[in-house]
C-alpha cells in the first residue's frame, strides 16, 4: 500500500471518491423508482438495489479512506468485536438452515415468487457468512502473530534485563 506512488495513489483516490458520489446519486435514483412502482416485489429489489448502491458508495469511501491512511489497514480489532462477530457468523448459519429446510417445503416450491424471495435471502446469507468467516480469520491470524510478536519482545526484554536502555 504504502509503495504506491503518489501520483498513484492521488489518481486512484479521486476516482473512488467520485464512483462514491455516483453510487449515491443512482441510489437515488433506484429509490424514487421504488416509490412510483406498485408491484410490492418491483418494490422490494429497486428498494434493494438502492441500499446496496449505498454500501457500494461506502466501499468506494473505505478503498479511498486507507489508500490515504495506509496504517489503518495494521489497526488491530478488539476483543469484543471478535466475540461478536463469532455470534454473528453463527447466526448467519443459521438463517442458511432455516432457508434451506423453508426451500424443501412443497408448498414453496410451487409458489414462485415466495421460492424467488427465499433463494435471493439465502444467497445474501450465504455471502454474509462467507464475508464475516473469511475476516474473522485473517483478524484471528493478525492477532497471532501480533502475539507472537508480544514473545518476541518479552524474550528480547528478559535477554537485556538489567543493562541500561532494556
Ligand atoms: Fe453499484
Ligand atoms: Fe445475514
Amino acid at each position: 500500500m504504502s509503495s504506491y506512488k503518489f501520483e498513484d495513489r492521488r489518481r486512484l483516490v479521486s476516482y473512488f471518491k467520485n464512483e462514491a458520489k455516483r453510487e449515491i446519486n443512482y441510489s437515488d435514483d433506484v429509490r424514487k423508482t421504488s416509490n412510483n412502482s406498485i408491484n410490492p416485489i418491483v418494490k422490494l429489489i429497486m428498494e434493494a438495489v438502492s441500499q446496496d448502491s449505498i454500501k457500494h458508495s461506502k466501499i468506494y469511501e473505505t478503498m479511498s479512506l486507507i489508500i490515504e491512511n495506509p496504517q489503518l489497514i495494521t489497526e488491530k480489532e478488539s476483543e469484543m468485536v471478535l466475540d461478536d462477530m463469532k455470534r454473528h457468523i453463527e447466526n448467519e448459519k443459521e438463517s442458511i438452515e432455516e432457508l434451506n429446510n423453508l426451500l424443501k417445503d412443497k408448498a414453496i416450491q410451487d409458489d414462485k415468487p415466495l421460492k424467488f424471495l427465499i433463494e435471493m435471502l439465502l444467497r445474501d446469507e450465504k455471502l454474509h457468512h462467507a464475508m464475516l468467516s473469511d475476516l474473522y480469520n485473517i483478524l484471528i491470524k493478525n492477532i497471532t502473530l501480533t502475539e507472537r510478536d508480544i514473545w518476541d519482545q518479552i524474550w528480547k526484554d528478559s535477554m537485556y534485563h538489567g543493562t541500561p536502555g532494556g
